[in-house]
């Protein structure tokens, strides 16, 4: 018996492998586990083409972009507020300052504390009282609260003692502190010590005579070791650099003096 191919056989369709004999007969007979074999014709599951998807996202883009940026449009912050509304300001704040300004000395002594906490606490205390043994005390210290040169070269050199009072601490060494301040962290930590545990010298170092303390050590003889009650006889003067009102009253986040308004 010979054997052709049953899909060529137009005279015995069931043996035509393209057809499904079970549908061709009765649909009905189909089980639902058949069923899930083919496909719905009525639904196309194909996913969505990146071309049809990509013209939608740019439709979007653009009509988001048109909606937002027409006047009085749908995003505009003034549709939600009554109209005649104001923005209400903190008292005190002027029309380019966020928060209200402050006395120039009450901003370095708050910016002080912090590199005082960092720079000094540890071997003066948090009462910048000393140990009476080991680390003498800032607190009426002649050196923190006289000529402000003379305090600036303890803090960038160091000190061989003795010190402001003749005696010696400890091992008779601080270590310089200047490395890694800034000259406005100078002026900061030295505003603060003058002005805070019960000194009173009520004056503020600006970061321009901070930047003159740093030229004047940078230029000293000795330059990277201690000074010594001896040297400090040449400092014995005050910091150059003009001298600010300690109530002038700067913005204190860019530290900028707020402008009288006229
Ligand atoms: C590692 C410990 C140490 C640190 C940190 C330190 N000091 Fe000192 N300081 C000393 C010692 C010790 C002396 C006394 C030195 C001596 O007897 O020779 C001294 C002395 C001084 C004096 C002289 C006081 C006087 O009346 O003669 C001043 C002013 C001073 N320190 C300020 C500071 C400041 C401000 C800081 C932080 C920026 C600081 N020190 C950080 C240990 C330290």
């Amino acid at each position: 018996m010979s054997h052709s191919s049953p899909t060529n056989n137009s005279t015995r369709p069931d043996l035509d492998e393209s057809i499904n004999v079970t549908i061709a007969h009765n649909p009905s007979l189909i089980t639902p586990a058949a069923a899930r074999e083919f496909s719905n014709p009525g639904v196309d599951k194909s996913p969505l083409s990146l071309a049809t998807f990509s013209l939608c996202a740019v439709m979007l883009i653009i009509g988001g972009a048109v909606l937002g940026n027409t006047e009085g449009s749908l995003f505009s912050y003034t549709n939600f507020v009554k109209p005649n509304y104001v923005r209400g300001k903190a008292p005190g704040v002027t029309d380019d300052a966020v928060m209200p300004p402050k006395a120039i000395v009450d901003v370095y002594v708050k910016k002080g504390q912090s590199l005082y906490s960092a720079k000094c606490n540890g071997c003066h205390g948090a009462d910048a009282k000393g140990d009476g043994a080991n680390f003498p005390s800032l607190v009426g210290s002649a050196w923190v609260t006289g000529p402000s040169e003379r305090f600036s070269q303890v803090i960038m050199n160091g000190l061989q003692g003795p010190t402001s009072t003749g005696k010696v601490y400890g091992a008779g060494i601080m270590p310089a502190q200047g490395g890694g301040m800034s000259p406005q962290d100078l002026a900061f930590v030295m505003t603060f010590v003058r002005n805070s545990f019960g000194n009173t010298v009520g004056d503020v170092i600006t970061p321009e005579m901070a930047q003159a303390a740093m030229d004047i050590s940078a230029k000293r003889a000795k330059a990277g070791s201690a000074v010594t009650a001896e040297e400090l006889k040449e400092h014995e003067k005050d910091l150059p650099g003009e001298k600010m009102d300690p109530a002038t009253l700067i913005d204190p986040i860019t530290l900028k003096v707020v402008e009288a308004k006229k």
